[in-house]
Order: structure tokens, then C-alpha cells, then sequence
């Protein structure tokens, strides 16, 4: 069988996500010997580096086994050993470069979400459609084993009717004065692709609609708990960008969501993300990784009395799923996708429409926010 080489460019690997992910997961792939193709082939990702800081890229490329660094992007898409371009960037710049991706000719693979707007995000299902290239959009949360194992409760049935979700998403980020913040200060900032709908809902579309159902109509409120913080160089400014969102969703089959996002509140749950369903003949709770149940059966008879404390302890009552299966780490799986797609043509999901549809969600929730009244969701069409 035989070795296949496939260049990466690899745009934003300094970054929190492109260095703890994405790069470290294409480098994983490299020790394993490449990734096995259907066929037995095993596909080599050569990858390079772009970016805007000469000593952290020098770093990086020195420890790791990467080709090299350059900041010219424009001459590693002219490079015909380059097959594809990833941004994993900050998110209002990504467009730009996208389109001069798609105009080389390249194949890309963007982090979520893939534009700022629909209009955009259409614009480059548009442009890569014509172009004849591969496209894809990262969707590693529906990876997590958590929310494999709600899928696989929700395929077996185990619900019976879903009736409700709730999400839960969020913990303290600090403003940069008391003590570092552990968010880059663009994420509170509109103009450079800020605000946790517009990061969030880019999740919540494609988790919803592969996890439960399909999402129909939307209301959401954002709000900007923490108006003043201190950015990277000590600066302190005025947040523009939303740090919370409180919305609900509506589903195909009638089923009602809430989905409470922030930035500004405090860990009190199984997770920093769960998700619980309730259904007809039994619940869920998935966190990124454990799911626990509790069955009609199983549901216990609480009382309720103010004149006492609650005897029962509701934590106790849950039944974890074992981990039956070996998961692989969610975005080591997008990029076995992605790299398959490109190299044998595999079915993908989440192509570039399906990132449009992401950036669509978030985008309802600031009209609905703007208007306060619930939205319709359409379906999207190139
Ligand atoms: N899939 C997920 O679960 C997930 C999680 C977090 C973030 N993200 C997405 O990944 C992207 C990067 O997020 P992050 O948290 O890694 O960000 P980060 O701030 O840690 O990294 C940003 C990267 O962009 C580069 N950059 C390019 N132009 C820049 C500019 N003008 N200002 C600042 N930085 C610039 C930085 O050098 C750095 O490499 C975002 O689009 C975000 O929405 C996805």
C-alpha cells in the first residue's frame, strides 16, 4: 500500500484553539504513520504554518514536525504542493481569507463559525461550490462522547417522546483587570467577530439539529454583563460584544429548548456544558463526556416540604452510560473527515452549508434580540 502526502496550510496555529487542537491533532496523525485510507493507504499531512508573529510560529515550528512557517499566505496558496487551508483564526478576519483560499483553488476547512453574517457565509458556499473545491466547517462538539451517547440514547428510543432540552453553557471569564482573562480580548469586540451568540449559536445549530431535531423558530435576548475590561497589551476598553445569551428554541415535533450561554456566570452543574433532555419514558444529562439516565421506571417520588431539608439527594438518583465504545477526541475526528473527504472523496456533513446554517442561528438570535419576538428559522438554500 502506499504513502500519500497531503499539504496543510495551517492559518492561526498560535492561537488557543490552533495550538491545543488543531495543530496537535495533525501532528498526532503524523506519529501514527499518516491516516489509513479505505484502500490501506496511509495519508501524510505536510503542514505549514502562516500567521502574523515570526517567534511564536518559530517556536511552534520547532517543536513540532511541521514544514516550516511563513507570513506570506499568498505565496503558500500559490505553492501547488499546498491542498488545503485552514483558518482556525480569529473569526471576523476569516472571510478574506477563505475566498483568496477558494480563488487559488485550494480546499478549506474553517473554524466555526465560518463568517460573521449569513450573507457572507452563503457567499463562500457560493464561491467554493463554483470553484470545484472541497469545504467543510469544524462541528467537534457532536464528537464529545457525551453527546454520542445522547444520540445513540435518542436513536434507540430511550426517550420515548422528547418533550424538552435545556443547555447550560458557560463559566466566569475574567475581565483582565482583577485577574487574566482566559479569553483574547477580540471575543468582546463586534468588529473583529466578538460576541458569545455569534460564537455559541454556531454550536447550538448543529447540536440541536443532529442531537434532538431540527430547530424551527428561535428567541433570544444577549446582554453584556461586564461592560469594561483590559485587553493583552493592559488597555482597558469598552466591550461592544455580548458575554451572555438567553434563548429558546423551538424543534420539529414541537419540542421546546432553553439554552443559557455566558460568559459571566458560575460553575454549579455536572459539566461546563450539559445538555438534558426530557422525554416521555425517560431523562438524560450529557456532559462532554459522561451521560446519566434516569428511566420513567426509575423516576423517584420527591417530597416537597418547606418545613424540612430535602431528604432525597436528585445527584444519586441518575444511572451513568458506560463506556462501552472508544471515542476518538472530537477534533482529531473532524480532521479524519475532513482529510478523508478530501483525499477519497467520503461523505462529509458539515460542508459549508451546514456552516452557513450555524452563522444563520446567530444571526436570528441578534434579530430576535433587536426585535424581541420569536424568529422562524428557514431552510437555507445556496
Ligand atoms: N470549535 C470550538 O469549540 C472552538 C472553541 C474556541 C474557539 N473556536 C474558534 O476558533 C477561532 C480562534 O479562537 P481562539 O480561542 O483560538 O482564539 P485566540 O485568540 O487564542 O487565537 C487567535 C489566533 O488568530 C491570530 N490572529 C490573526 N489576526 C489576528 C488579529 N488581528 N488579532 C488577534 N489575533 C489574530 C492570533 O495570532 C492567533 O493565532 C475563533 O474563530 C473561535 O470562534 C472554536
Amino acid at each position: 500500500m502506499a504513502d500519500r502526502r497531503l499539504g496543510i496550510i495551517l492559518n492561526g496555529a498560535t492561537g488557543r484553539m490552533g495550538t491545543t487542537q488543531h495543530l496537535r491533532n495533525l501532528m498526532e496523525i503524523r506519529r501514527e504513520g499518516g491516516l489509513l485510507l479505505s484502500n490501506g493507504d496511509r495519508l501524510m499531512p505536510d503542514v505549514i504554518l502562516t500567521g502574523r508573529s515570526p517567534e511564536k510560529l518559530e517556536a511552534l515550528v520547532l517543536a513540532n514536525d511541521v514544514l516550516g512557517w511563513t507570513e506570506n499566505l499568498d505565496r503558500a496558496l500559490g505553492d501547488p504542493g499546498n491542498d488545503i487551508f485552514f483558518d482556525c483564526s480569529v473569526t471576523g478576519y476569516r472571510a478574506p481569507l477563505a475566498k483568496r483560499a477558494i480563488a487559488a483553488g485550494k480546499h478549506v476547512y474553517l473554524e466555526k463559525p465560518m463568517a460573521p453574517d449569513l450573507d457572507t457565509a452563503l457567499e463562500l458556499t457560493r464561491l467554493a461550490t463554483q470553484r470545484g473545491v472541497k469545504h467543510g466547517v469544524i462541528q467537534d462538539k457532536v464528537h464529545l462522547p457525551g453527546l454520542m451517547k445522547l444520540r445513540m440514547l435518542r436513536d434507540a428510543g430511550f426517550f420515548g417522546r422528547i418533550l424538552s432540552v435545556k443547555i447550560e453553557f458557560g463559566w466566569w471569564v475574567f475581565d483582565g483587570i482583577f485577574q487574566p482573562s482566559q479569553r483574547s480580548s477580540w471575543n468582546y469586540r463586534k468588529a473583529e467577530g466578538g460576541g458569545v451568540a455569534l460564537d455559541m449559536y454556531a454550536h447550538w445549530r448543529y447540536i440541536v439539529d443532529r442531537v434532538v431535531a431540527p430547530v424551527t423558530r428561535i428567541l433570544c435576548r444577549t446582554a453584556i454583563h461586564t461592560p469594561k475590561r483590559r485587553d493583552e497589551r493592559g488597555v482597558d476598553y469598552d466591550v461592544d460584544a455580548d458575554d451572555a445569551a438567553y434563548g429558546m428554541l423551538e424543534l420539529e415535533g414541537g419540542i421546546l429548548a432553553t439554552v443559557s450561554t455566558s460568559w459571566a456566570t458560575r460553575l454549579r452543574r455536572d459539566d461546563m456544558l450539559t445538555i438534558h433532555i426530557d422525554g416521555t419514558h425517560g431523562s438524560a444529562v450529557a456532559g462532554l463526556h459522561h451521560c446519566r439516565t434516569q428511566a420513567l421506571v426509575n423516576t423517584p417520588k420527591p417530597p416537597w416540604n418547606a418545613d424540612h431539608p430535602q431528604p432525597m439527594n436528585f445527584y444519586d438518583q441518575w444511572q451513568s452510560v458506560p463506556d462501552n465504545i472508544a471515542y476518538p477526541p472530537s477534533f482529531r475526528a473532524c480532521w479524519d473527515g475532513f482529510l478523508r473527504h478530501v483525499a477519497e472523496d467520503a461523505p462529509f456533513v458539515p460542508t459549508f452549508l451546514e456552516g452557513a446554517k450555524a452563522v444563520q442561528l446567530a444571526e436570528l438570535a441578534y434579530q430576535s434580540d433587536r426585535e424581541s419576538r420569536w424568529i422562524d428559522v428557514p431552510p437555507l438554500r445556496p
